[in-house]
């Protein structure tokens, strides 16, 4: 695996790669890395042959008081896990790479980044898409590999390419779960043992909800007792059930459904969904 810290070190190699008629596929990361990321990478060395990911920890995605200064840095295990499955290079650029001319962006996601967690993150998706810009500029990628769970970052990423109109294909992949059902993230680490138990309920009760909804109970009575159960052991900052398609609320003709949440326990903020078709009209 081959480490760059400079965009021109790496371009000159990616270039060398295009001249090669090779494609590349992008799996962007702020490191701290599971078994949800390794499936990304799996994904990507399926598509194509060369595989670049990077590990950034974006500032501008972290408003003030957010955990940009305690997000977990696990570089040695990383490395050795991405070179376990062949990733062809490893890219590390330091915040100046990144962001040579400060950090404002001309690039505004809308609406879809107010929604959601964007009501309790403002400044977030802004931060994200800006940063992914700068990833596509500068790896030029064929395609770009996204994980399911961060699924309102997924269409928002998948909106940019079509604003912007980018030759890049927004691959993506299911959230990988621990045995338990809970949703694999970096964040887990901050969960203390006790903790870890008790939030296995948040899968559960969506879950429960999928299967509700399934059997005939009313969207709304679903949400509303989902959001219940959940307030019981956590604060929730919000629990939707909509379209999956475009993160708006159903319609009668709307086949694929999300229930997407996010709740805060103890100090640790965790998202979640569950996206399925339905069988009958809702
Ligand atoms: O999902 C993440 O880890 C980040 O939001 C991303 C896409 C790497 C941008 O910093």
């Amino acid at each position: 695996m081959q480490i760059f810290n400079k965009n021109s070190d790496l371009k000159l190699f990616l270039d060398s790669v295009r001249e090669k008629n090779n494609e590349i596929a992008l799996v962007p990361t702020m490191g701290g890395l599971h078994d949800g990321h390794l499936s990304l990478v799996e994904r990507a060395k399926e598509l194509t042959k060369i595989v670049v990911v990077s590990i950034f920890v974006n500032p501008t995605q972290f408003a003030r008081g957010e955990d940009f200064d305690d997000y977990p840095n696990t570089f040695d295990d990383d490395k050795l896990l991405l070179e376990s499955k062949n990733v062809d290079v490893l890219f590390l650029p330091s915040k100046k790479e990144i962001y040579p001319h400060g950090t404002l962006t001309d690039y505004k996601v809308g609406d879809i980044g107010q929604i959601l967690c964007g009501a309790f993150r403002p400044t977030h998706f802004d931060g994200v898409a800006q940063v992914v810009k700068r990833f596509f500029e500068i790896v030029e990628p064929n395609y770009a590999v996204f994980g399911e769970k961060d699924f309102q970052q997924l269409l928002i990423i998948k909106s940019l390419v079509k604003n912007l109109d980018l030759d890049i294909t927004i691959e993506s992949m299911p959230t990988i779960r621990e045995d338990d059902g809970l949703a694999m993230s970096t964040r887990n680490q901050y969960l203390s043992n006790e903790d870890r138990e008790r939030v296995l309920s948040f899968y559960r009760v969506l879950s429960n909800t999928e299967h509700s909804i399934q059997n005939g109970i009313s969207v709304l009575s679903a949400k509303e007792d989902a959001i219940k159960s959940l307030s019981r052991e956590f604060e929730v900052e919000y629990l939707e059930v909509l379209d999956a398609n475009n993160l708006t609320q159903i319609q009668t003709n709307t086949s694929e459904i999300i229930i997407i949440s996010a709740i805060r326990f103890g100090g640790t903020r965790l998202i979640d969904n569950i996206v399925f078709k339905r069988k009958d009209d809702v």
